[in-house]
Order: structure tokens, then C-alpha cells, then sequence
């Protein structure tokens, strides 16, 4: 079923009651995604990361509980997800959140030994901009790892003007183009066949 503008630009940037009851649904809807993104992150102790449109936070959650030595950072250009995330996180002392875009990180250069994001490369209006700032904020070998639908079977389900889905091919292509020297496509069969992670190591 098409998903309708309303519910779409909901998911790009949450707010209201609505946004609320959207980033609640997607907290099990995005489960099994994000946990194919933590398989290919491969955390060690004591690493600084970032997650970069976290919305609910239950990624950047289950990471601290994981793991206490590991530094969390999150962005999320919604006002909402943040102060949703300051309010009920259980473990927001170890976890720093701020709103901010993506495609201008509030972060000084070589600060994160992991950046990641999961289904939010389809909003990004200016795509170059924002690998060009996770390359930036990224450590040398610093890994990104960016998991999502890529492909044009996508685009029948969900409206044109919020959701652009580029090919993978073409995301490795950009990757590489801002300064990654090895960048990967990998796929989890037990996830859809448009569902793909994308590594790219600095
Ligand atoms: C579809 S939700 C995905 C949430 C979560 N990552 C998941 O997998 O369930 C997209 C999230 O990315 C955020 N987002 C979209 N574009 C962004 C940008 N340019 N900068 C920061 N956050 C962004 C939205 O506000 C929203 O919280």
C-alpha cells in the first residue's frame, strides 16, 4: 500500500502526537534492520559512535546496555525525537543527543570510530553534503555503515516528493567520491530484496 504524504513526511521529520505514535510503531517495525546495522558496526570496547537519525533511540539503547565503555552520540534533525529521547531514556547520562542535521554535524573533525544510520538516506536532500560531513567527523579507518531500502521497486510504495531511493551502485559510487577507500554492499536474506548496508571505511 502507498504510504500517503502525510504519514511520509512524518517519517522524515516526526512531531506532534502523530510523530509520537510513529516513532513508537517504528521501535518494532525497524527492529530486525537495526539489528542487521549493529552486525555490521562490529563495536569494540571503548569506540566513540554516532547514529545519525536516531529517532526513537532504541538502537543507541540497546548499544549502552551492550556495552558501558562505548561512547553514544545521536543526531536527529526532529525537536521531538530528541526531548522524547532526554525524557524516557533509561541510560541518557551516557548517551549525548542533540538536534541537528545530519548534513551538518556539530562535530569537530576525525570524532567517531562509528557513524551510522538506518532508513534515513531517502530525506536527504543534499546527499553529497551529508556523506562529505561523515567523512569529515569520521576517524581515519573509521567505519559508516548506512542500511536502507535502495532501488526503484521502492519507489511504487511511497510518494516521490519525500522518498528518493537511489541504487546502491550509485551510493557506493558517492561514497568513494568523497574520500572512502573501501566501500561494500552487503545484504541480510532474511530481510527484504530491496534492503541492503552499505560500509564505507575512511
Ligand atoms: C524513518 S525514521 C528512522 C528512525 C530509526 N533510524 C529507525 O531505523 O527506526 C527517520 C529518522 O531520521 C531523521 N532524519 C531524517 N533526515 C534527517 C537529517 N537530514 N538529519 C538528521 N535526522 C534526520 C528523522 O527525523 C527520523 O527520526
Amino acid at each position: 500500500m502507498k504510504r500517503n504524504n502525510y504519514i511520509a513526511n512524518q517519517s522524515a521529520k516526526p512531531h506532534g502526537l502523530i510523530g509520537k505514535m510513529l516513532m513508537w510503531i517504528m521501535r518494532y517495525e525497524t527492529e530486525k534492520v537495526n539489528n542487521f546495522a549493529l552486525n555490521l558496526l562490529d563495536l569494540k570496547a571503548n569506540q566513540h559512535v554516532l547514529e545519525i537519525g536516531f529517532g526513537h533511540g532504541i538502537t543507541l539503547e540497546k548499544i549502552a546496555q551492550m556495552d558501558e565503555s562505548i561512547k553514544l552520540a545521536g543526531v536527529d534533525h526532529s525537536q521531538l525525537a530528541v526531548e522524547s529521547f532526554q525524557k524516557k531514556s533509561r541510560n541518557h547520562s551516557m548517551i549525548s543527543v542533540e538536534c541537528a542535521s545530519g548534513s551538518q554535524l556539530p562535530f569537530n573533525d576525525n570524532s567517531f570510530d562509528r557513524i551510522f544510520g538506518v532508513h534515513i538516506h531517502y530525506f536527504l536532500k543534499n546527499f553529497r553534503q551529508f556523506l562529505l560531513e561523515v567523512h569529515r567527523a569520521l576517524n581515519n579507518d573509521g567505519k559508516f555503515i548506512l542500511v536502507g531500502k535502495y532501488g526503484q521497486k521502492s519507489l511504487g510504495n511511497f510518494p516521490a516528493d519525500v522518498y528518493q531511493f537511489y541504487p546502491k551502485e550509485e551510493i557506493k559510487k558517492q561514497l568513494e567520491l568523497v574520500g572512502f577507500k573501501q566501500v561494500e554492499i552487503k545484504k541480510d536474506n532474511m530481510l527484504g530484496s530491496e534492503l541492503f548496508g552499505i560500509i564505507g571505511i575512511k
